[in-house]
């Protein structure tokens, strides 16, 4: 099974940015712990802060990979662009969240996104891409 893991604007700053929502754990050691609970899955990984960069990586890997598991970080709230690449490709695509955005400021609680994944998982800090993990090895 193949998995990419895709990142958003500012989530290269994970473990040094805002703590308190974020947490203080670095998305590389995350991502050690994370293979090391799934040897049998290739888990790939990919930041930008760039919009078109998110949506060429959606584009190369969404008709051969079995699951993307995309934090698309503020673009989230924004991007039809986004939502039209996720609705181009084949593959999956979970929604994830760090944070529980319904709990936050009232503009977090829109996602341009939503529609157009499989399914959301937000609020559970980085196990949040753990059970994306778990949700698309049933799909
Ligand atoms: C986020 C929530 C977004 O609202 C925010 O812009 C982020 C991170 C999260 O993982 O909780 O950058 O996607």
């Amino acid at each position: 099974m193949k998995i990419q893991i895709i990142n958003g604007p500012n989530l290269n700053l994970l473990g040094r940015r805002e703590p308190g929502v974020y947490g203080s754990t670095s998305f590389e050691d995350y991502l050690k712990e994370l293979r090391g609970q799934y040897p049998d899955i290739q888990l790939d990984y990919y930041q930008s802060n760039v919009e078109g960069y998110l949506i060429d990586k959606i584009h190369e890997v969404g008709f051969d990979y079995d699951g993307i598991i995309l934090n698309a970080g503020a673009y989230t709230h924004t991007s039809v662009a986004l939502q039209d690449a996720i609705r181009a490709v084949k593959t999956p695509v979970i929604e994830v969240h760090i944070s529980n955005v319904h709990k936050r400021e009232e503009f977090r609680h829109k996602s341009m996104i939503s529609c157009a994944c499989a399914g959301v998982i937000c609020g559970f800090g980085m196990d949040s891409y753990r059970l994306a993990v778990e949700a698309l090895k049933v799909k």
